[in-house]
């Protein structure tokens, strides 16, 4: 979008952008929802994204089996749904063509290849000053994007250095065709744990899969509609308590009881688990069946990585060939944004949904809910209507002037 204005500032001897609507960090879906929708508001924005395509972590760091878990009413970004001919359940391949149509739609031109190093709050002009690695953006709306799943959790685990093969996360995983025949170990039992494992077996792989806790493995869909759909339809009606009971008892009856298999259920049900922790529960598309007849083998918490293999902590040792870290992703908020207690030090926002978009001086964030490509949806349509208010009364107090959001950056 053409909202810059390009000035030399003297600051870090760098160039300087003064950003004329807000500063979107991120072109993941949350980015280019919170853009499209301040575009329809009449507001410009500028998207800056450390890498060179929109919706990256879909691009670069998913698997090929991949596809969206749940119907795809529940995945559509606000004002352009999925084409009518697109599944129920989209491909990966899909869901990036649609993120490009809907970019392409909206005419979102992000920035590509601007990695937001720091960013801070000035006091004194009223605006955020974002440094890259070669230029300086300022605005005086910053909408934070770059996602709950920003960067690989990586474990320490005792003797990880010492693996003779190879060890990768699942964000480096593409699919299971070069572990054929391998022995492979899968840390971690969320849904991309569970896929790998499942993708390995496909590929004539022998998955193990760490299961260290309790986790709740749900159907992806009960007689034909989606479990998800389910619990949104019965949460109107019911409390959440009761809608968990529900799922449990049908989940219990289609799967069988999940702990004999290794995989503990939690005291608390699904989704007030999600609610309360963030855990995603489970969405079954195939690897149960694999557990249940010994393909995929359930394995305690491991205790150490040696030259060859893991020690589990029930004692056992086993030689693998690779390992793959399903461990899961963290924000990367802290490493870039300082200066600003809206956040925990993990990176997600102190005030939990449905208040999570909204901070101080400007600052939102898109994305941040723990409720996938729905929260996204919510927060980038409440952004753009609170920008686009307070530009309305920036206009009304500077009617001679149209660009009145300019002069408010030029203070500085
Ligand atoms: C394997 C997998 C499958 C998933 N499937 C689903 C699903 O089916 N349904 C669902 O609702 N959710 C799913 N999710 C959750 C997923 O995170 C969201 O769907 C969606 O990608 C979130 O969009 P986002 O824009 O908030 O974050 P992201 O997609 O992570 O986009 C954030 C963007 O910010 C950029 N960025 C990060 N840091 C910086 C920086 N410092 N400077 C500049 N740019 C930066 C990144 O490069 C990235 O492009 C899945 C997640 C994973 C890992
Ligand atoms: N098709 C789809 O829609 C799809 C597919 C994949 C992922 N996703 C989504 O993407 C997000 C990320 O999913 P994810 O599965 O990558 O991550 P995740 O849900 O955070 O799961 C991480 C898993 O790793 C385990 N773990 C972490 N550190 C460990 C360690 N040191 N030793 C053993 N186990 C360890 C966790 O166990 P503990 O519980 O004990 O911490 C958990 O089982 C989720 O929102 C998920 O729903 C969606």
């Amino acid at each position: 979008m053409g909202s810059c204005k390009e000035q030399e500032q003297g600051f870090n001897h760098a160039k300087c952008f003064e950003v004329l609507g807000p500063i979107i960090v991120g072109a993941g879906p949350s980015g280019l929802a919170a853009a499209a929708c301040l575009s329809q508001q009449g507001v410009p924005s500028l998207i800056l994204e450390k890498s060179d395509c929109i919706a990256s972590l879909w691009q670069r760091k998913t698997y090929d089996r991949l596809k969206l878990h749940l119907p795809k009413q529940f995945c559509e970004l606000p004002l352009l749904g999925f084409p009518d001919n697109f599944p129920k359940y989209p491909t990966k391949g899909q869901f990036i063509s649609y993120m490009e149509a809907y970019a392409s739609h909206f005419k979102i031109r992000p920035k590509f290849n601007q990695t937001v190093k720091k960013t801070e709050f000035d006091d004194t002009n009223g605006v955020w000053r974002l440094q890259t690695q070669d230029l300086e953006y300022r605005s005086r709306w910053l909408i934070v994007a770059t996602g709950e799943n920003a960067e690989p959790v990586i474990p320490e685990i005792p003797g990880y250095h010492k693996f003779n093969g190879t060890i990768l996360h699942t964000s480096h995983y593409k699919s299971g065709s070069r572990f054929k025949n391998q022995r492979v170990l899968v840390i971690g039992c969320g849904n991309s744990g569970m896929e790998v494992s499942l993708d390995l077996c496909r590929h004539n792989a022998i998955p193990h899969m760490v299961v260290r806790n309790t986790v709740h493995v749900l159907p992806r869909e009960m007689v034909g509609i989606s479990t998800f759909g389910i619990a949104m339809a019965l949460l109107k009606w019911l409390p959440l308590r009761l809608v968990d009971k529900f799922l449990l008892l049908v989940a219990n009856f289609i799967l069988g009881n999940t702990d004999q298999l290794g995989l503990k259920r939690p005291k608390t049900g699904p989704i007030e688990l999600k609610n309360v922790t963030g855990k995603t529960p489970v969405l079954d598309v195939g690897a149960l069946s694999q557990i249940k007849c010994g393909k995929i083998k359930v394995m305690k918490g491991v205790k150490e990585i040696t030259k060859n293999g893991v020690k589990f902590m029930d004692g056992q040792e086993k030689e693998f060939e690779s390992i793959i870290l399903a461990t899961g992703y963290k924000s990367n908020v802290p490493t870039w944004l300082k200066g600003c207690d809206f956040f925990t030090k993990d990176g997600m926002p102190k005030t939990p949904f449905p208040n999570s978009w909204k901070g101080e001086n400007g600052l939102y964030t898109v994305g941040f809910t723990r409720r996938g490509l729905l929260g996204t949806a919510s927060d980038a349509v409440k952004i753009a209507e609170d920008i686009a208010d307070q530009l309305k009364t920036i206009k009304g107090k500077n009617k001679s002037c149209s660009n009145s959001h300019v002069i408010i950056l030029r203070k500085s």
